[in-house]
This record gives structure tokens, C-alpha cells and sequence, in this order.
């Protein structure tokens, strides 16, 4: 079924931060062994932090909920710092009740790639598929590390990164050369088959990307445009990253 995305504009990241904890613990009081989408990056970090302070008062327990996780550098074991398996750890997973067998992420040291790849979808399709997952944007308008040319029936695999987004992400390394230019991504259709997607943009550098998301020519070169094709999705923003919308 083909869907609209729902636009939720709040006043800024700190709403933005709230409200995707909502979703998340609706969705886990919706059903206890939820399986969540979980993205990394700077965007989600705030939500994390409400989750967390919202399982502190024990408003929600995630001891039965499953995640999955969108991608990994390649190269980068679970131990590094920049890898996503600590950026989880850090932020959510030694924070709350989820049991560490639960969670799902790539291993960006697999030695065989493809094998991986191909058994993260089956892990996926083995607990069910996901329920809702959570997205962040590319200034470029990737999702997870599908850059654009990524094709709307991409799988996980392992990709180049775009100059863009290595230029992005070099502010967490020590210096421009070590970031991984490859990384584990689960592909669109891997995303296009959750049963809710959740995006979140935050700041005035994510205002191009998402008005070419939403009101640009749907396609490969902005691969979040290809969530117009999904049935629940809601593109939760902040008035900077709206602000090219109105006009
Ligand atoms: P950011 O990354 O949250 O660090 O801006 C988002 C993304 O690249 O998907």
C-alpha cells in the first residue's frame, strides 16, 4: 500500500528528542518484545537519553524487546570507539534492561562480507521483521548508509561511502583519514518492509535533504524520497530542518 508521510514540525531538537521517545515507548507498551529499528549518529542521541531517563522511572522496560541496527563501519570491531556496536552501548544498552542476546548489529570485522550480509536478513526475518524504525538523514539524503544511486530494492551489503557523508562524519575521528570508506548497511527494501518508519531531523543542515525527501523528484538520488512508497511513516522535524518547506 502505498502511504503520504506524515510531517510532525516541533519547535526544535529537544521536542524532537521527546516525542521520537514517545513513539518508542508506545510501541514497546504496544507490544513488549517490540523489534526497533535502531539508527546511530548525532540526531538520535537525545532520544536515546529521554528512553533511558524514561526506563530510569520505570515507565518502560525493555527486557523483552529485540533491535536491529542499521549499520556498521567496515573494519571497525565492536570495541572502537567510532564503531556503532559502542556508540549503542553508550548511549542505550548499558543504560536499560534489554538483554545484550536481543540486540542485532553487523559485524564490521566479518570476514566473510557477504555471508554476513546475507544473514542479517535472515536474522531480521527470523524475529519477525521490524516494528518501527528508527531513521536518521544524510545532509545527502542517504538513509542508514544507502547513498545516493542506492535502488529501492537494495538489500544489506557492504558500500563505498559518498565524499559527503566521510566529509560529515569525520568530525567524531581524529582526523579525516580514519574514517572507514566503507560500512555494512541494510539496504531501502530492507528498511521499506518495517511496519513503521520513524525519521528524525534535527538543524538547518538537514533542511535541503529533507525538503528534497519530501517535496523533490522521488528517486535514487535522494534515496529517504523512496519512503513516500511506505504506508506509516512520519518524518518527525524541527523548524530548521523544516525551513524549506514553506516556501
Ligand atoms: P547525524 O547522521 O544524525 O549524525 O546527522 C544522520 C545520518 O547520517 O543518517
Amino acid at each position: 500500500m502505498m502511504g503520504q508521510i506524515r510531517l510532525q514540525i516541533v519547535e526544535d531538537a529537544a521536542d524532537v528528542a521527546r516525542i521520537a521517545a514517545q513513539y518508542l515507548c508506545a510501541q514497546i507498551r504496544e507490544r513488549s518484545d517490540a523489534v526497533l529499528g535502531l539508527a546511530t549518529g548525532s540526531t538520535p542521541e537525545a532520544t536515546y537519553a529521554q528512553l533511558v531517563h524514561a526506563h530510569r522511572q520505570r515507565r518502560v522496560s525493555l527486557s523483552r524487546v529485540r533491535s536491529v541496527n542499521l549499520d556498521e563501519y567496515q573494519g571497525l570491531d565492536g570495541a572502537h570507539e567510532q564503531s556503532y556496536r559502542h556508540y549503542m552501548q553508550r548511549h542505550l544498552f548499558d543504560h536499560v534492561d534489554m538483554r545484550p542476546w536481543n540486540a542485532l548489529l553487523l559485524d564490521g570485522t566479518a570476514v566473510d562480507g557477504e555471508a554476513e550480509c546475507r544473514a542479517y536478513e535472515e536474522r531480521i526475518r527470523a524475529i519477525g521483521g521490524v516494528d518501527l524504525w528508527l531513521l536518521g538523514i544524510g545532509s545527502n539524503g542517504h538513509i542508514a548508509f544507502n547513498e545516493p544511486g542506492s535502488a529501492r530494492d537494495s538489500r544489506t551489503r557492504c558500500v563505498s561511502l559518498s565524499a559527503e557523508t566521510i566529509a560529515d562524519n569525520s568530525r567524531l575521528f581524529t582526523a579525516p583519514t580514519e574514517v572507514p570508506r566503507r560500512a555494512y548497511t541494510v539496504g531501502i527494501a530492507t528498511i521499506m518492509e518495517a511496519r513503521r518508519v520513524l525519521l528524525l531531523a534535527t538543524g538547518a543542515h538537514k533542511a535541503r535533504a529533507v525538503s528534497a525527501a519530501l517535496r523533490g523528484e522521488e528517486g535514487s538520488h535522494c534515496p529517504a524520497s523512496f519512503l513516500r512508497g511506505h504506508s506509516e511513516c512520519t518524518f518527525l522535524v524541527d523548524r530548521p530542518a523544516a525551513s524549506l518547506l514553506e516556501s
